[in-house]
């Protein structure tokens, strides 16, 4: 019998808008397991800098500013999942549009990634986690016992983050979002470190006209034949 050091580690990976944060939150709930959204800290580390007025181009200032941050994932399955910088809870911050459009930037630098990741793995080490990104399966976690990689056409993925910002009060166009979706995708991608990319062992699930619920039957379907 194989005995295990550590809990299960569920990776879930996948370009902007493919529902991972939605899906991979209610997989932890179900399977009881801590939520890790990895795309948070590098939000919450992008809201700082807008807060400081720190140059989102400038590689060191970010990773001086990032390593006297304290940025603590909160996601015990019992409650919404919360994002707390320096003591305090700004997960209401995390999600407007001037921080959807520096994260990417601030995600860019090998510097920032790099502590990033370091503080990734250590939150994640006990397993009995799902953690949620770009590079998790490939990179962060690739010792996960199970990896997802979803994806959604470029419409449906607009179409959320436009349903997401409403529900927040702003009121941007479905196309102007498509754009951003798309260029964010490119930056994602092509970056060096930590680009966004299909681990070969992930499984894929096309999330285009998928309810989540349905998509989360089919994770933890998933989990239980080949983990638990
Ligand atoms: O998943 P999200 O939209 O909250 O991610 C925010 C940004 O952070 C996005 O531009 C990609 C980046 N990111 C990353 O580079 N690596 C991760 N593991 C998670 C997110």
């Amino acid at each position: 019998m194989e005995v295990r050091e550590r809990g299960p580690i569920v990776a879930v990976d996948g370009p902007a808008g493919a529902g991972k944060s939605t899906v991979a939150r209610k997989m932890a709930q179900r399977l009881g397991f801590l939520y890790l959204d990895s795309g948070a800290m590098y939000r919450a580390l992008a809201l700082k800098a807008l807060q400081h007025g720190i140059d989102l181009r400038d590689e060191l200032a970010l990773a001086e500013l990032l390593a006297s941050s304290e940025i603590t994932l909160l996601g015990n399955g019992q409650h919404e999942p919360a994002v707390w910088l320096d003591g305090e809870d700004v997960t209401a911050l995390l999600r407007t549009p001037e921080v959807n459009a520096s994260v990417s930037l601030v995600a860019g630098f090998r510097m920032v990634r790099e502590e990033m990741v370091r503080r990734q793995r250590r939150l994640a080490c006990g397993g009995w986690v799902v953690m949620d990104g770009r590079d998790i399966g490939t990179y962060v976690l690739p010792c996960a016992d199970l990896k997802f990689y979803l994806t959604a056409s470029l419409e449906a993925r607009a179409r959320r983050r436009l349903n997401d910002l409403i529900a927040q009060g702003f009121h941007p166009e479905l196309n102007v979002l498509g754009e951003e979706i798309r260029n964010r995708d490119v930056l994602d991608a092509s970056r060096e470190v930590g680009p966004l990319r299909q681990a070969e062992d992930a499984i894929v699930i096309d999330t285009t006209d998928m309810e989540v619920d349905r998509v989360v039957d089919m994770m933890v379907e998933n989990f239980r034949q080949r983990v638990s």
